[in-house]
Order: C-alpha cells, then sequence, then structure tokens
C-alpha cells in the first residue's frame, strides 16, 4: 500500500533502472547537503494551539497572482521520459489537475508547447543559460509564445557538481530521449557523454547579476531566481527585479556543504520587501514540511523528487497520488496546529531545537 512519499519510492526504485533512479536520487559529492534538507525538518518543534475552532483548512494560495489550490508546487526536474514514457506531459497534466503549478526544466524530454497545452493550469518555465545567447534568446521567445506564465532562470549551477553515482554509472540519456526545447540547436543530445560534460560545453559557467538584468529586459514575463541561500543575493535579485526568489540548493545535487535550505528560508524573507515572494524547495516530503517551510516564511514549497516517483511508481496517477498524499498531510497538520490558512502561519509557531 502506497501510503505516504517514501513508500512512492520504494516502488519507483523498483521500476526505473539503476541509473536512472541514482540520476534522480543523487546528491553532489558526499551528499551532505542532500541529507541536510532532510533533516532540518527535524530540526524544528511545532507548538501547536488548542481549542482554536478549526472545521475547515482552506490550503490555497497564489504565487505571482496565479491562483493554486495548495502551496506545494512542482520544481522543475530534467528527463522526466526515463520515468515514464508520457514524460513531462503526464507530469504536467498531474500537477495542474491538482490545482498546482508546473515548472518544465529547460532539459525536457517534452517540448514546452506540448506541455503548456496538456496542462489544465499554469507553467512556468525553467532557464538554463546557453554561453550562445542566441539560443537562449530562442528559448525565452519560444516558452513566452507557447504561453508559459513566468521564467525561473536557476543560479546555482554554473557548473554541473559531481554526482559520483552517475559517474560511476556512466550515466547518460537513453536512447530515443532528447532534449526536447532545443531541437534544431545542435544541442539536443548528450552526444553519448555525461550531463555534467553537457553543461560544461553549453551552459554558460559565467553567469551573473548582469545576465539577470539581460533576462529581465528581454521578456515580459515575471523572472523567479531559483537556487538562492544568501539574503544579500536575494536582495540584490529582488532588486535588478526578480519578483519570486526560490531559496533553493538545487536538491542537493550543487555544493555540497550549502546549508539545508529550510535554515536559510527566515533570513531571506526578513531581507526582502513583502512583495517579493519566497518560494523554498529541497527535502519536502511530508505534508507537515510545508507547513514549517510556511511558519519560516515561505510562500509555497517545491518538490522535485516526489513527483519523479510518482510518475515512475505509476504515470499521471502517480504524480497525482503524490500531490493528494502531500495535500492531505498538510491539511491534517493545520488542523493539528489550529490553523485554518496559510496566512496564520508564522514564525511563533515553532521553535527551532
Ligand atoms: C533537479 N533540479 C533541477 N533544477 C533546475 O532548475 N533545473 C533542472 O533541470 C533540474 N533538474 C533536476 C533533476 C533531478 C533528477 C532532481 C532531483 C533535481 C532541482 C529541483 O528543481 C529542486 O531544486 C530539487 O529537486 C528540490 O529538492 P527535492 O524536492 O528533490 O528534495
Ligand atoms: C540536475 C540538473 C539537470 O540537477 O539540473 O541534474
Amino acid at each position: 500500500m502506497l501510503v505516504n512519499v517514501h513508500d512512492f519510492e520504494a516502488v519507483a526504485a523498483a521500476r526505473l533502472s539503476q541509473p536512472a533512479y541514482d540520476y534522480y536520487r543523487g546528491g553532489a559529492r558526499d551528499e551532505l547537503s542532500l541529507r541536510r534538507n532532510r533533516q532540518a525538518f527535524a530540526d524544528y518543534a511545532v507548538h501547536y494551539k488548542v481549542l482554536a475552532g478549526v472545521k475547515e483548512v482552506d490550503l490555497s494560495t497564489s504565487v505571482l497572482g496565479m491562483p493554486v489550490s495548495m502551496p506545494i508546487l512542482a520544481a522543475p526536474t530534467a528527463f522526466h521520459g526515463m520515468a515514464d514514457s508520457g514524460a513531462e506531459a503526464a507530469s504536467a497534466r498531474a500537477v495542474t489537475a491538482e490545482g498546482s503549478l508546473f515548472i518544465l526544466s529547460t532539459l525536457s524530454n517534452t517540448p514546452i508547447e506540448e506541455v503548456v497545452q496538456q496542462a489544465s493550469g499554469p507553467v512556468l518555465f525553467q532557464l538554463y543559460v546557453y554561453k550562445d545567447r542566441g539560443v537562449t534568446r530562442e528559448l525565452v521567445q519560444r516558452a513566452q509564445a507557447a504561453g508559459a506564465r513566468a521564467l525561473v532562470l536557476t543560479v546555482d549551477a554554473p557548473v554541473l557538481a559531481v554526482r559520483e553515482k552517475d559517474t560511476r554509472n556512466r550515466f547518460t540519456l537513453p536512447p530515443g530521449l532528447v532534449l526536447a526545447n532545443l531541437t534544431g540547436t545542435g544541442k539536443e543530445t548528450l552526444d553519448g557523454g555525461g550531463l555534467d560534460t553537457y553543461v560544461q560545453r553549453h551552459l554558460d559557467p559565467g553567469l551573473s547579476f548582469q545576465d539577470l538584468e539581460w533576462l529581465v529586459q528581454q521578456t515580459d514575463l515575471p523572472v523567479v531566481v531559483k537556487g538562492v541561500v544568501r539574503p544579500d543575493d536575494a536582495l540584490q535579485a529582488a532588486k535588478i527585479g526578480a519578483r519570486a526568489v526560490v531559496v533553493s540548493n538545487h536538491g542537493g545535487r550543487q555544493l555540497d556543504h550549502a546549508p539545508a535550505t529550510l535554515h536559510c528560508v527566515a533570513r531571506v524573507r526578513q531581507a526582502l520587501d513583502p512583495g517579493v515572494e519566497v518560494w523554498m524547495d529541497g527535502g519536502v516530503r511530508r505534508g507537515a514540511d510545508a507547513l514549517l517551510a510556511c511558519c519560516l516564511g515561505a510562500r509555497v514549497v517545491l518538490v522535485g523528487r516526489p513527483l519523479l516517483w510518482g510518475l515512475a511508481a505509476a504515470g499521471e496517477t502517480g504524480v497525482r497520488q503524490v500531490f493528494q498524499t502531500l495535500r492531505a498531510e498538510l491539511i491534517e497538520a493545520m488542523l493539528l496546529t489550529g490553523c485554518s490558512r496559510l496566512d496564520q502561519l508564522s514564525p511563533d509557531l515553532v521553535e527551532r531545537l
């Protein structure tokens, strides 16, 4: 019986090839940050309220003005085609059917046009900046024309950290899968090599705040900056025009030794004007994890691997079940905390142990 996200991972592990499972689950080097992200949720206690008269819980909120049914969104992750033949189209259908919002990775196996078309709610586009600015500009224009509702610029991957499981497996994309947003650019395959080699060859390691400025000028879409852990970086991004920042260490896949993202949320929130949204991801596996993050100042959380476990376990249905499980857990946690709405979640409800 699939009771929680961990159960979905167990089924996914049995169904995926070893290299695919290792790619999805792995982190950088010693995987310290991967573990830290998860452990951080155990570092807080919730001082719940009683006799609060909460009959019903309303999990609805909005991001960048777009309504969502709950504060749990889909993080951008590459290569859904390894998990299910429906790939990102299946994921996007599932996530939007749950009233949540889907962020498509630049490195998807399904093109943005098809994903937007199949989704019943908002799709955002995660952007990797290519050395070839012509390709980058095309990606931006393509996402915009397809109907993506925002651009999520990932800033924590100037180079791809070594994930040693991938090195040992000589991980590459299985035959038949391509980078569907890059067809016709000559950059649509990994050429049988590793993802780190691809990133080194094609993505710009020298990305700077000037490039953020460039992007903000390129587009009318809201720009979200993903991969921040420092308040000063968040503030500078906001000054340049980022409408939201994602407190993230890429799911422990980039700088090992990066802090647990949960521990960074409150400081980033404090540094920014209230109008700039703070999203977070990393290690969210339970509804109550979202409650903690929201107490500390996150507007919403994103889940990366849990979506992939749902997709690998049971395709579109599996993704829906994962989101439904997280929703049910969050409702339970809200009721037991004595809160009926997300705006009642505040730092004074939690204690860092
Ligand atoms: C990612 N992540 C990621 N981020 C991004 O901006 N672009 C990408 O293409 C990817 N690809 C990717 C692949 C896989 C397999 C994983 C696990 C992660 C990072 C992702 O958006 C998010 O930050 C983390 O996954 C959040 O942590 P959890 O929920 O996986 O613990
Ligand atoms: C990863 C890249 C694709 O984490 O973001 O594998």
